[in-house]
């Protein structure tokens, strides 16, 4: 049966930590310069209804370096919903591709999608979750030896759709995800709630961008004003401008806390060049876990399925296995 990842809810735990082992061997391989090519005639279709920079590329580069290959589409030659129903849609490139990335605004289209897809549809960003994103954070944090069943994670900004996927991310590791939002930009209540509910994380809602990374072993912050909010811009800066990450909000954190950003970063809105540039940011290395990670992803869900397809028959498999084996003897 196929598998989605459209939120932390399509994981469990021993997921996670599955995703990260295959992470870390697929980065270590490209380190050593040891070739993939699992994803052998395997395409993953790309929907983007907003920009992205790292999501695309991540994906797209991901694909390739596991031998497959990737089609880049945006709502102007697709027109989901308008010029042709989701579920069409969700029929037709399950016909063509081995799996959908979709980046859009409203989540119950990346779910009605995947509802209709007999292909792995990855959610690459919605209004609501950030899956993804906050998985290669996991990991690159883990990478950073931090403990993810101890660590206080300090968000400082917006309650969005990264701030949601912090707060799904307690209900599978024992972290307290402190969220520090001015009144009436909180995060999902009713995620809140669950984790409140079972667990193991904990999540906690603040005022002070100060209390919240009081003792906190990272420091995360994302854009005040998300994609599709750019019109509220002018009107949320006054709103947002103490819940910076600065100087004096990183004293207030553990010594070694990281600092962390999920990038695009306007310098000097939620975070200071200085802090940004310092030592204690690795933004840069939790960019370029975007794609170790996804390739992951892609292993899981797609890899599997590589190998149950009907299409192709036992003697082209065996000749396929005979050609990889020589590529990976050259
Ligand atoms: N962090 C992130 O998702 O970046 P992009 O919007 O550039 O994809
Ligand atoms: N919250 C931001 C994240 C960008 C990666 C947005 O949705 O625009």
């Amino acid at each position: 049966m196929k598998r989605d990842l459209l939120s932390f809810a399509d994981l469990t735990r021993a997921d996670v930590d599955r995703l990260f082992a295959v992470a870390a061997r697929l980065k270590a391989d490209r380190r050593s310069g040891k070739h993939h090519r699992e994803l052998d005639q395997r395409s993953l279709a790309l929907i983007f209804h907003k920009p992205s920079l790292r999501t695309r590329l991540s994906f797209e580069v991901a694909m390739t370096q596991l031998g497959g290959s990737s089609v880049f589409i945006t709502e102007r030659e697709i027109g989901m919903g308008s010029r042709e129903s989701t579920s069409d849609v969700a029929r037709v490139l399950s016909g063509y591709v081995d799996g959908i990335m979709i980046r859009t605004f409203a989540h119950d289209l990346a779910v009605d999608l995947a509802r209709h897809a007999s292909v792995p549809v990855i959610n690459g960003l919605t209004d609501w979750l950030h899956p993804c994103q906050i998985l290669a954070d996991l990991f690159t944090l883990r990478e950073h030896r931090v403990d993810l069943d101890r660590a206080i994670v300090a968000y400082i900004g917006d309650g969005n759709n990264v701030a949601n996927s912090w707060i799904e991310a307690a209900r599978l590791f024992g972290l307290e995800a402190r969220i520090a939002c001015p009144e009436g930009y909180d995060p999902d209540p009713e995620l809140v709630a669950k984790v409140s509910r079972s667990g193991p994380g904990r999540v906690r809602i603040v005022r002070s961008p100060m209390e919240a990374a009081k003792g906190a072993d990272v420091l995360y912050t994302d854009v005040w004003a998300s994609m599709g909010q750019e019109a509220e811009r002018e009107k949320r800066l006054p709103i947002f401008r103490t819940f910076q990450i600065n100087r004096s909000l990183l004293r207030e954190a553990k010594p070694r806390a990281f600092v962390m950003h999920c990038l695009p970063a306007h310098r000097g809105e939620e975070i200071t060049e200085d802090v940004f540039e310092g030592p204690q940011s690795i933004v840069f290395p939790q960019a370029e876990n975007r794609m170790h990670l996804q390739k992951a992803i892609l292993f899981d869900l797609l890899a599997g399925r590589a190998k149950s397809r009907p299409a192709r028959t036992a003697s082209k498999a065996r000749a396929s296995k005979r050609s990889a084996r020589t590529r990976r003897s050259r």
